[in-house]
């Protein structure tokens, strides 16, 4: 892996970055197409700010390689950070000026001209549903609209990376469609989106391949379909006709399927991931099975739906499995 080829926006090889004695990202090989939004998920504390960070030029590799359109991370960091933007807690907001001074100050740090600057501004600030605050003090802002504030900072010039971690933490339904329709928006005119999120759905509506991070390695990577596919090719939704029936046909589904099953909040609901197990089923054969083993055991069944899983219980599955296999390594 030590070839980097240099034509995608991101490309790494075993990178990491070790604090203390923790291997906080533990040789992550990472290939993001330009002018694609590539989802970047994982629990707290995989490692996902400290990649980012590392890839931003803000954090100096122990080891491994990494190339931001073909400039290697670490000896031609100016040309990196000359493609690149970040968002959040890294943008830096006066708080005494107002929404739109911080924008076009920021414009014009940037290069752009006066007129060119403000207009800018004014875009961006209504993009962001912020016209209406555009003239108030930041340090009046809430904090989504500060949140919303900082994303338009970051791409008052149009980068061709941005960094996006966890865009949408703390924001309202209607603020992270703003996000979305921006990011939606960059990626239109070409821009690279690296995007952190803990929202699963998030990274469903906007990335187009994903990488699952846990314990500093990368456990899971490929499209949403992939990694779909990966952990069993469907799911299954039943609602029993009387929940005490529940544990009986928790067991008949493991027994009778191998299905891994998920009790729900619900009393009367039960879900199954099912699994082909060996040869060429699809999820109709094995969710028809599953329907003739429940009635065979006097189980009724009063409705069922079935899907691919969501990307929750993908995200689910893999860092169980990741944490299941950690546990048999130590025994
Ligand atoms: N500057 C630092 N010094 C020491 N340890 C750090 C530092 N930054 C991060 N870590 C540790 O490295 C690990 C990875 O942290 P990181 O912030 O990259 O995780 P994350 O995936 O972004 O998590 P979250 O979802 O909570 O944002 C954690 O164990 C964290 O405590
Ligand atoms: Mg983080």
């Amino acid at each position: 892996m030590s070839d980097l080829t240099g034509d995608l926006a991101i490309e790494t090889a075993g990178l990491v970055k070790i604090f203390g004695d923790r291997r906080a990202v533990d040789g992550v090989d990472l290939a993001v197409p330009a002018g694609t939004v590539y989802g970047m998920l994982g629990p707290n504390g995989a490692g996902k700010t400290t990649v980012v960070r590392m890839l931003a030029t803000l954090l100096r590799p122990d080891g491994g390689q990494a190339r931001v359109f073909g400039h290697d991370l670490v000896r031609e960091p100016d040309a990196v950070r000359r493609r690149i933007s970040l968002t959040g807690q890294y943008a830096s907001l006066d708080e005494d000026l107002t929404g739109a001074e911080n924008l076009q100050l920021i414009g014009r740090l940037l290069g752009h001209r006066k007129a060119a600057a403000r207009e800018r501004a004014d875009e961006l600030l209504a993009a962001f549903d912020l016209a209406e605050a555009a003239g108030r003090p930041v340090k009046n802002y809430s904090g989504g609209m500060r949140r919303r504030l900082d994303i338009a900072a970051s791409v008052l010039s149009t980068p061709d990376l941005l960094f996006l971690d966890e865009p949408t933490t703390g924001l309202d339904p209607r603020s992270r469609n703003y996000v979305w329709n921006i990011v939606r928006a960059l990626v239109a005119q070409g821009t690279t989106v690296l995007l952190t999120t803990q929202y699963l759905d998030e990274a469903d509506r906007l990335a187009s391949r994903i990488a699952v991070l846990d314990h500093g390695k990368v456990i899971a990577e490929g499209t949403k379909g992939e990694l779909k596919s990966s952990v069993g090719v469907g799911v299954v939704r039943l609602w029993l006709r009387a929940p005490d029936q529940r544990s009986t046909a928790e067991r008949v589904l493991v027994d009778a399927l191998g299905a891994a099953v998920q009790i729900d909040p619900d009393p009367f609901e039960l879900t199954a991931r099912l699994s082909p197990q060996g040869g060429e089923q699809d999820v109709g054969e094995l969710s028809s099975q599953a329907l003739t083993a429940l009635a065979r055991a006097g189980i009724t069944v009063d409705s069922f739906s079935l899907g691919q899983p969501s990307l929750d219980e993908v995200f689910l599955a893999l860092t169980n499995r990741s944490a299941t296999s950690e546990e048999e390594a130590a025994v």
